[in-house]
């Protein structure tokens, strides 16, 4: 046999992790946390085993929970106590993001970032507020300049709550200028923009609209979120989002789109947030209960593809049980 080069000596054990070219941490995660206004208890969200919408009084107690498995950060999502055409509970002093927001900042150390959307807040369940006749013509859906003020006036009362980071996910043009301008005005200028900057219009969201209970009563979000068949207009959108001011460009869905978070980390400088979504995570556990597959190994082979694909960060609802395990 003439085989100079065996790559097989590398895979043994003991000089394996001396070559492993990517490496997880619990530092890397985002645990995305529902917090409901609804209920005064925890409720498991059916399609996503494992997670629940918890009342304002218990999002102290599910923060530490994360926090035990050393996952650092968290993203909150609010269900407000009533909705209205304008999604007004989103920006209220005492909201529901705002009110969990300011408790876990006085009691825990963990990282706060709010997601930035309407669609939670609104009666119609869109990212924004609507044209006047949406309903009956699917040409028009979302305001978006007028949506932009409603974005700017909730990042800065999310950050008066103490929120750390601002992640904008309506896909609104502009939103990111128009965040960035409202959080410097009202002296936030240290808070940064994780912009969800390439969110696609995915049939992967399923899971995450029942637990956030924000399905579009009509139509769907193809207005506004991007087209799944477009690699070149993802760069369009990272481009103009790290223009606008952006600290953080995130690609959402992950796995599907592990080529478009390769692209962002080879063309620009900031560091790049994949979000692992909840139809990604239900399909894996739907499997696991099946016996199809092992859960821990998928999980753990997921996020490791994603970081290895470029991102810096994942926002992953597989968090706590991959740090747990590392
Ligand atoms: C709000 C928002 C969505 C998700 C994150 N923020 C839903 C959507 O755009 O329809 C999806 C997250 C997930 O599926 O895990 N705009």
């Amino acid at each position: 046999m003439d085989i100079t080069d065996r790559p097989r000596r590398l895979r043994a054990d003991g000089v394996r992790d001396l070559v492993s070219e990517t490496r997880l941490a619990p530092a890397d995660f985002v645990v995305p946390v529902f917090v409901d206004a609804t209920t005064d208890e925890r409720v498991p969200i059916e399609s996503m085993p494992g997670h629940e919408r918890v009342p304002v009084d218990e999002a102290v107690a599910r923060v530490e929970e994360v926090l035990e498995t050393g996952v650092e950060s968290v993203m909150l999502f609010g269900i407000p106590e009533s909705k209205d055409a304008e999604g007004s509970r989103a920006w209220a002093e005492d909201g529901v993001v705002q009110r969990a927001t300011r408790a876990i900042k006085a009691e825990t150390d963990a990282y706060v970032i709010a997601d930035l959307c309407l669609c939670e807040y609104t009666d119609h369940g869109h990212c924004g507020v609507l044209e006047p006749d949406a309903a009956e013509d699917p040409d028009l859906t979302v305001r978006n300049d007028a949506t932009l003020e409603r974005y700017a006036e909730t990042a800065r009362s999310q950050a008066a709550a103490g929120a750390d980071m601002i992640a904008p996910s309506g896909m609104m043009d502009g939103q990111v200028a128009a965040i960035r301008a409202g959080l410097d005005e009202g002296g936030f200028e240290h808070v940064p923009i994780m912009a969800y900057a390439a969110k696609y219009a995915s049939a992967f969201y399923g899971p995450f609209r029942d637990a956030a209970d924000g399905a579009p009563a009509f139509g769907d979000r193809r207005h506004y979120q991007m087209d799944p068949a477009n690699r070149r207009e993802a760069m369009r959108e990272v481009r103009l989002d790290a223009e606008q001011g952006a600290d953080a460009l995130m690609v959402k869905p992950a796995l599907p789109y592990l080529d478009v978070v390769r692209d962002v980390r080879e063309s620009f400088d900031r560091p790049v947030a994949a979000y692992n979504v909840s139809g990604e995570y239900a399909m894996l556990h739907a499997a696991a209960e099946k016996g199809w597959l092992d859960l821990d190994a998928a999980a753990r082979e997921s996020l490791l593809s994603i970081k290895r694909a470029g991102a810096d960060l994942i926002v992953t609802y597989f968090g706590e049980r991959v740090a747990r395990d590392l």
